[in-house]
């Protein structure tokens, strides 16, 4: 028995779009997209739009997640509305992430931070660069490496020491080779890394291997710091190749990786036409 959602997106009484972002905005059987390009509220379904359940003809389509959510990036703007979502977002949520870094307990000894799916640098730039001294990026899309690069030559001290151009499931593989020097090796040892809203575009066997390889460059004391959209039912997002986990199915994740959480919230903007964001801070077990 299928115990995910059974989306019936007739039943909405907005339509939903193509060019989705990060904040999927719902409210009871109404799911609105906020994007910055367009909004309406006609009562008929976007047949290019697809919201589905997570059910087993999903699963068996993943290997076009990738290529899906790929050429979704591709399209998106440079900027930290279009990282964030929404533009009333932005802000809210860094000052979220300064108060969570903030309530790490040694946070004052750690120097080191990898950013994974860093986009163009919004946390990098806003945040991490309040807390750490030496910062290193993996992010897939080249565009937004360039703009990061570009931002970083505008600061003074500069903090980023490695700009990786790699998706998540190959940078797991790069982790165990020590050759190429844009990599990370086995001897790099971070005392944070902060993942945001890029987890959702791994399937869970790729989320499982990463975080497992990921143990090898954490230092003992160091901390994972997780935000992501969560639903209460999982929601897979067909036109941007993401999927909305449940809490659960993430802790499951997380355990079953290696790791214990020491610390996790529910992260409130006060939109309930959003989808919910939880934030985890998670260590070696
Ligand atoms: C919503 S943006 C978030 C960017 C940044 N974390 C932030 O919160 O501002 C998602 C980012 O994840 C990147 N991304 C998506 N799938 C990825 C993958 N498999 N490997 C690496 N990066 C990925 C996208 O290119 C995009 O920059």
């Amino acid at each position: 028995m299928n115990n995910e959602i059974n989306f019936n997106y007739k039943l909405m009484n907005k339509s939903i779009f193509r060019n989705f972002n990060k904040l999927l905005c719902k409210s009871k059987n109404t799911f609105i997209h906020h994007s910055q390009h367009y909004f309406t509220t006609s009562n008929n379904t976007n047949k290019n739009t697809n919201y589905t359940n997570n059910n087993k003809n999903n699963i068996a389509n993943i290997s076009n997640i990738t290529n899906i959510s790929e050429q979704y990036w591709q399209q998106q703007p440079l900027t930290y509305d279009s990282m964030a979502g929404v533009s009333e977002i932005n802000q809210l949520d860094i000052i979220h992430t300064i108060k969570t870094l903030n309530s790490i307990p040694n946070i004052s000894k750690m120097e080191s931070v990898l950013e994974l799916g860093a986009g163009i640098g919004r946390i990098t730039f806003q945040a991490l660069y309040k807390f750490f001294t030496i910062i290193d990026i993996v992010e897939r899309n080249p565009n937004f490496i360039a703009e990061v690069k570009l931002t970083e030559l505008k600061q003074n001290p500069k903090k980023i020491r490695k700009f990786i151009c790699s998706s998540l499931e190959q940078f797991d593989i790069d982790l165990n080779t020590n050759s190429a020097s844009n990599n990370i090796n086995t001897n790099i040892k971070y005392d944070l890394i902060f993942i945001q809203w890029v987890l959702e575009y791994l399937t869970d066997d790729d989320l499982l291997s990463l975080l497992s390889k990921l143990k090898t460059v954490l230092n003992k004391e160091g901390e994972i710091v997780i935000k992501e959209n969560v639903n209460n039912n999982t929601i897979f997002i067909n036109d941007e190749g993401s999927t909305i986990r449940t809490i659960n199915k993430y802790n499951n994740i997380f355990v079953n990786s290696g790791y214990k959480v020491v610390y996790s919230e529910k992260v409130d903007y006060n939109r309930e036409d959003l989808y919910d964001i939880y934030c985890w801070r998670i260590k070696l077990l």
